[in-house]
């Protein structure tokens, strides 16, 4: 029988809280250690924590709290098709959009599976009739160009993919379409998309779960003018990606409409139609098959209940033990990989929507302390910013290195006898052990005080397979930690308050402070 309990009710966790003399990495990092810590990965990558404050007794009592908190059982729960998401009393099914994993999952007579895989073949078909020129522009133009219009997990994750693939995908063949994104209310941001494109070879994705987010509408009517100004027809230029419920659906003035639901949370939404979409008609369905066959192998490896050779319930963990033990605040994602520039924004919004929580599943407040803050940024950029405050700063954050063996382009030029992608991993590698090690110096300003642990997700070459892998790792380590927090993971009733005083200002609908503001902003 499954158990939802708090952290501080775990005896595991009061036995980690008593082990008080943290590893010190100055100490015990070296190669031994290095070859030891690692973790096998899908689609051939690793997971290295040599670097991370753990040890032996401390990994054991990390393998107690996974087994105490029940984390692979609750996985497979939800697998299952249970209710995960108790707050809106929804399934959690971006696994199974996925394909290849656990039972099938029937909700109200329908198949889920077969029903997120007949999305998936729905959009692999209607790509391969753009990419044919059977499905044209309505000056009979073929469509080069296709841009999505979404927010939040219908921008963020789609978006990172996409730059994830770009380079890849034009070095193997596979480069359809070039993609644009256009998310914020702003009107400057569709203002400068519009200006690059072409109307009439133009194919715009509107992604919208809910089919009632602000940004999203505003910018529909935004782009449709701009159609309508080109003298084009809006409705041979846009489809629509949204929920069977939502006002979008069922709508003849989309060229077509596919499908998700709201078993699927919108930052966890790449993998179903809401990615599928523009991946799919950017670099063909079957890369974007490549990329879930990746996300699902991942998700396969984390059923595994030892936690050595389960990468995200290891990295799940340690995170948790940084958090809640060591009481660091933040953690910071860094790709030594530029194709990756979107995934720390993406992974910024699936971990921090899903686990900035304060009370349980029940709804009871938590005295302890849940997701930290996500941030980051590529290396080598990263280091001529905000490294000092990583290096010198009074926190110490936690962080998650990300590389590859290879570049994605083939392009590389030899300076001072290394390549530029020599340089990349050296500072990579640089960087681990500055971090772990730090340096004395009799100048206090140059001291380096070392003890900042990281992990390092390492692999040959960033390929759709990889990046699936990756992107289901993150989900998957979120997954877990909001297992162990007893948090529900799945909802985000923090992003409402916002969205209601907005509607209250627009409406003229305020109180004397609200008033105040709006009135510094000329509304
Ligand atoms: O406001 C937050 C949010 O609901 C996110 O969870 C979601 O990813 C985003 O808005 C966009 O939602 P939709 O796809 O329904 O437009």
């Amino acid at each position: 029988m499954i158990v939802w309990k708090n952290l501080d009710a775990a005896e595991a966790y009061k036995k980690l809280q008593a082990v008080q003399d943290a590893v010190r990495l100055r100490a015990v990092l070296d190669k031994d250690r290095v070859a030891a810590y690692s973790a096998p990965m899908a689609c051939g990558l690793r997971y290295n924590y040599a670097a991370k404050k753990v040890d032996g007794r401390v990994l054991q009592l990390l393998q107690e709290l996974a087994d105490e908190q029940q984390l692979v059982e609750k996985y497979r729960a939800l697998l299952a098709g249970e209710i995960i998401n108790t707050g809106e009393n929804r399934k959690v099914l971006h696994h199974l959009a996925r394909g290849q994993l656990g039972a099938d999952v029937v909700f109200q007579g329908k198949n889920m599976r077969q029903f997120y895989e007949e999305q998936r073949q729905k959009i692999a078909d209607f790509a391969a009739k753009v990419h044919a020129g059977e499905i044209r522009g309505s000056t009979g133009k073929p469509f080069s160009t296709v841009t999505q219009i979404g927010i939040g997990g219908s921008d963020l994750g789609p978006r990172a993919l996409y730059l994830a693939l770009e380079n890849w995908a034009a070095k193997n063949g596979k480069k359809k379409m070039d993609a644009h994104f256009i998310s914020n209310v702003d009107p400057d941001d569709g203002a400068a998309v519009i200006a690059s494109l072409n109307p009439e070879e133009t194919l715009f994705i509107l992604v919208s779960k809910s089919g009632v987010t602000q940004e999203t509408l505003a910018n529909e009517l935004f782009v449709k003018s701009f159609l309508k100004k080109a003298g084009l027809d809006p409705a041979k230029h846009m489809i629509a990606v949204t929920s069977e419920t939502s006002p979008l659906a069922n709508n003849p003035a989309y060229l077509a409409s596919f499908y998700m639901d709201d078993f699927i949370g919108g930052r966890f939404s790449s993998s179903s139609a809401v990615g599928g979409a523009v991946i799919s008609l950017a670099f063909g369905p079957e890369v974007f098959a490549c990329f879930l066959s990746g996300a699902a192998e991942s998700d396969k490896m984390a059923l595994e209940t030892d936690i050595r050779k389960n990468a995200a319930l290891l990295d799940a963990l340690i995170g948790v033990y940084e958090r809640n033990v060591l009481g660091f605040p933040a953690t910071a994602v860094l790709p030594y990989s530029q194709a990756l520039s979107r995934f720390p924004a993406h992974l910024q919004q699936a971990d921090m929507e899903s686990n900035g929580k304060q009370v349980n599943r029940f709804g009871e407040p938590l005295s302890y302390a849940t997701g930290p803050v996500v941030f980051g940024e590529p290396g080598t950029n990263g280091q001529h910013s905000f490294y000092q405050l990583l290096h010198q700063g009074t926190d110490i954050i936690p962080l998650q290195f990300i590389g590859f063996l290879e570049n994605q382009t083939g392009e590389d030029v030899e300076v001072d006898g290394s390549t530029s992608q020599m340089k990349l991993r050296a500072n990579l590698a640089a960087q681990i052990v500055a971090f772990a090690k730090g340096k004395d110096d009799e100048n206090p300003n140059k001291r380096f005080p070392g003890e900042r642990p990281s992990s390092l997700i390492s692999g040959k070459q960033l390929t759709p397979e990889v990046l699936g892998a990756l992107l289901a790792h993150f989900e998957n380590k979120i997954m877990f930690q909001g297992f162990t927090w007893n948090v529900n993971s799945f909802d985000q009733e923090g992003v409402q308050l916002g969205k209601k005083l907005t509607k209250n200002v627009l409406a003229g609908d305020m109180d004397e402070t609200l008033a105040a503001y709006a009135g510094i902003l000329g509304l």
